[in-house]
């Protein structure tokens, strides 16, 4: 495995890219793991995008265990790793970002307003740096891949993309480096985030179509369980828009927060 801090010394063959901020988890194995399935060559970047922290976020918190996370890529056979420097990707007079109004004005963003603009900024010069054929994107953050995919399609970006299937705990909860946040008493509370999407999704497997009823199956059980929620709502997958009825396919996303931590979920529907 190389590790490459310039973006000269970036490989010029047909590259798989996988974004990461590390603190690496099950998750992002599976995405290292789908990406190679479909290329030759996997480069994955570890990059704590200050970004896309607001004031008062957790930036400076946030897990940052180098070692163990060069230890795993190397036990994955990733061929490249990218660490770039903050002042390499954000020079201090760095003025120009992307912003998907629409987009970024609902669900996260209503919590996090400026959070899209730097996530969508960091992964296109990401993107311009390592040039990859391929981005593969996890589910669980449902909103960040729809707008990353608009993205690319507004930018006309010839990069194709995967999206990864959320990998879980036994008991249901997404892997997230996050969850490394939680008292033992929210991780046992954690998983029933999990629990109210399959309840809604049972009801919708059952032929309901009424996005509020469906949506009341899985708030009844997350309001019983200790969470504040940020948002529950479904929305249909192309574009995140609103759908009183279930007539295109959707998806039901949840952000919710046990203490100060915050969780994101969702499952699709249809
Ligand atoms: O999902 C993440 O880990 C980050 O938002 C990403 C895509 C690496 C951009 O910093």
């Amino acid at each position: 495995m190389q590790i490459i801090s310039k973006a000269q010394d970036l490989p010029p063959t047909e590259l798989a890219f996988v974004p990461t901020m590390g603190a690496l988890h099950a998750g992002h194995l599976h995405l290292i793991a789908t990406a190679r399935k479909h290329c030759p060559t996997v480069l994955v970047s570890i990059f704590v995008n200050p970004k896309q922290f607001a004031a008062g976020e957790d930036f400076a918190s946030y897990p940052r265990p180098r070692d163990d996370d060069l230890h795993l890529l190397r036990q994955q056979r990733v061929d490249y790793v990218y660490l770039p420097q903050a002042l390499d990707l954000f020079p201090t007079d760095f003025q120009t970002y992307v912003h998907n109004r629409a987009g970024s004005e609902m669900l996260c963003g209503l919590q996090r307003p400026n959070h899209f603009q730097g996530v969508l900024t960091v992964v296109l010069k990401l993107l311009l740096t390592v040039r990859p054929q391929l981005l593969v994107l996890g589910k669980k953050d449902y909103q960040q891949l729809v707008l990353i995919k608009r993205m690319l399609r507004d930018f006309s970006l010839p990069i194709a993309v995967i999206a990864a299937t959320t990998q879980r705990y036994e008991d249901g909860l997404a892997y997230s480096s996050r969850n490394t946040y939680l008292t033992p008493a929210q991780r046992s509370q954690a998983p029933l985030l999990y629990q109210a999407l399959r309840a809604a999704e049972k009801l919708f497997q059952q032929g309901e179509r009424n996005s509020e009823q469906i949506i009341a199956a899985a708030r009844n059980i997350i309001a019983s369980s200790g969470f504040s929620t940020d948002y529950l709502e479904i929305r249909t997958q192309a574009d995140l828009a609103p759908l009183a009825s279930i007539t295109a396919p959707s998806v039901l996303l949840v952000a919710a927060r046990l203490g100060d931590t915050r969780l994101l979920d969702n499952i699709e529907l249809g």
